[in-house]
């Protein structure tokens, strides 16, 4: 069976840099402490002015080809994912591989070009979509580009205000892959809601503390889905559990459901159950009331013990180091977790060839989705390639009001006359006004 997966990736943040604690914070009269440790978050990424999610979709994609010594014709099908697109009609692929075209000698003629969207699961499932065409014997030997790209804005004054970011991941996929391949094994959780959309307006509608209950409770459904395929799961079976990262406090509860569903009939939950009881199992009650209040109190006790904290720091807490400093990225989220896992892991001297991850995929609207990927012995040279650590060295820090501003401009609020610039491009694309393309 032909060895599919991600054979390459990089990952561009917007410039800019609004800091929570010192600038957001006393902006809204907060205590810093409700970022940093409430939500987790210290620091979050913007777009520049002459920023947009093609822009900064291109510009991963072209470093992501160059660097890998690709061209448009070793490509077969460019999807971007994003919740952040401007046109009902022309993919926001076309815009990039427009941009793109500029500075390649050849065209992406021959190359199948779309654009998917279910909020920020979109990213996974164009990267199994390019699984599944690859797969299908579809691809002729070319490799897919998945682009996940957003800006991640809400209304001044919404509680998701402080979860902002902006950027974009862009991902080779490829057989016989270079970082990690994927398996078939999947689980889902999915059911109609409504906590975040966006029909037809700039800023989403969001029930925040819903659209949290709604994660948890999708993603509990694809833990046990993928439970079923996979058999009986044991924590030490991952190495790194990449979870969906609205921001780094909805992944504490996260990781805790997910130890839940690895220790589950294992010897660590046999060992656990003299100090907190066992988990209770649903065909137990009568009830779904009665059952979630057990739960609730068991996972009370669980998040307490000794075995969930080294489990947590080891497993989920690398996850979170990008994601930080940028904030909620849509689509990219979950693809900068991973990213993070394994450069921390790179970082402290790991050696990661062979392990599996549980990368756990979640969009508002709302769908979960688990699949395992193991990583492949060229994962070292290829995160050894990131440069987002320079990136965000980079970055301007802005102050509330040049935050303001920003945010106006995004919102198509101020004219390209009143528009500023807080940094200057330099050999990369730039979105110069409505209905041109970027530039080199
Ligand atoms: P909020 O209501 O402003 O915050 O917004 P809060 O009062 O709930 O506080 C947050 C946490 O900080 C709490 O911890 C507080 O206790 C703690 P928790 O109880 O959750 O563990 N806290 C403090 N800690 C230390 N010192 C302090 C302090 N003060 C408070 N002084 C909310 C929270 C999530 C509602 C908001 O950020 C929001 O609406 N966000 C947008 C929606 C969102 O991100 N939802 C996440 C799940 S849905 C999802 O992930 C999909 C999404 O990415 C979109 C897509 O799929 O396309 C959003």
């Amino acid at each position: 069976m032909v060895s599919v997966g991600i054979d390459a990736i990089e990952i561009h943040t917007g410039k800019l840099c609004l800091d929570l604690a010192e600038t957001f914070a006393p902006a809204h009269d907060e205590d810093p402490d409700k970022y940093r440790k409430g939500l987790g978050l210290y620091t979050s990424s913007f777009p520049d002015s002459y920023e947009d999610i093609v822009t900064m979709g291109a510009n991963a994609a072209y470093r992501l080809l160059e660097r890998t010594g690709h061209t448009p014709a070793d490509i077969g099908r460019i999807d971007v994912a994003t919740e952040s697109a401007f046109d009902n009609s022309k993919p926001v692929s076309t815009y990039i591989a427009g941009c793109l075209e500029q500075v390649f000698d050849t065209t992406f003629h021959h190359a199948n070009k779309g654009e998917r969207k279910f909020a920020c699961i979109a990213g996974t499932q164009s990267l199994n979509d390019a699984y599944n065409w690859i797969r299908a014997g579809r691809n002729r030997g070319r490799s897919a580009l998945v682009i996940a790209t957003d800006t991640a804005l809400y209304a001044r004054g919404d509680a998701g205000e402080a979860t902002q970011g902006a950027g974009a991941v862009a991902m080779l996929i490829s057989e016989d892959p270079s970082l990690v391949e994927l398996s078939p094994q999947q689980g889902y959780g999915s059911a109609d809601e409504t906590d975040f959309l966006k029909p037809n307006q700039q800023f989403p509608s969001v029930d925040g503390k819903r659209s949290v209950q709604v994660y948890l409770a999708r993603m509990r459904e694809a833990l046990s889905d993928y439970a079923s395929v996979a058999g009986r799961m044991h924590p030490d079976d991952f190495a790194y559990i990449p979870f969906h990262t609205p921001f780094p406090g909805m992944v504490r509860k996260a990781g805790l459901l997910g130890y839940r569903h690895v220790i589950r009939d294992t010897d660590i939950e046999e060992e656990l159950a003299s100090e907190i009881g066992r988990q209770p199992r649903m065909e137990a009650f009568d009830d779904e009331e009665a059952y979630l209040d057990a739960v609730s109190e068991y996972t009370d006790k669980l998040k307490g013990t000794e075995n969930y904290r080294e489990w947590y720091e080891r497993v989920i807490e690398p996850t979170l180091d990008i994601s930080r400093y940028v904030g909620n990225w849509y689509t990219g989220s979950v693809h900068i977790a991973r990213a993070s896992a394994l450069k921390h892991a790179l970082e402290t001297g790991r050696d990661l060839t062979g392990k599996r991850l549980l990368v756990a995929s979640y969009g508002s609207g709302a769908q979960a989705e688990t699949h395992t990927e193991t990583v492949q012995p060229g994962w070292k040279d290829e995160i050894a390639m990131l440069t987002i650590d320079e990136q965000l060295e980079a970055r301007h820090d802005i102050t509330f009001e040049e935050y303001e501003h920003i945010h106006d401009v995004h919102n198509h609020d101020i004219s390209a006359d009143d528009t500023e610039e807080f940094t200057t491009p330099k050999n990369e694309f730039v979105f110069d006004g409505w209905g041109r393309m970027g530039e080199r």
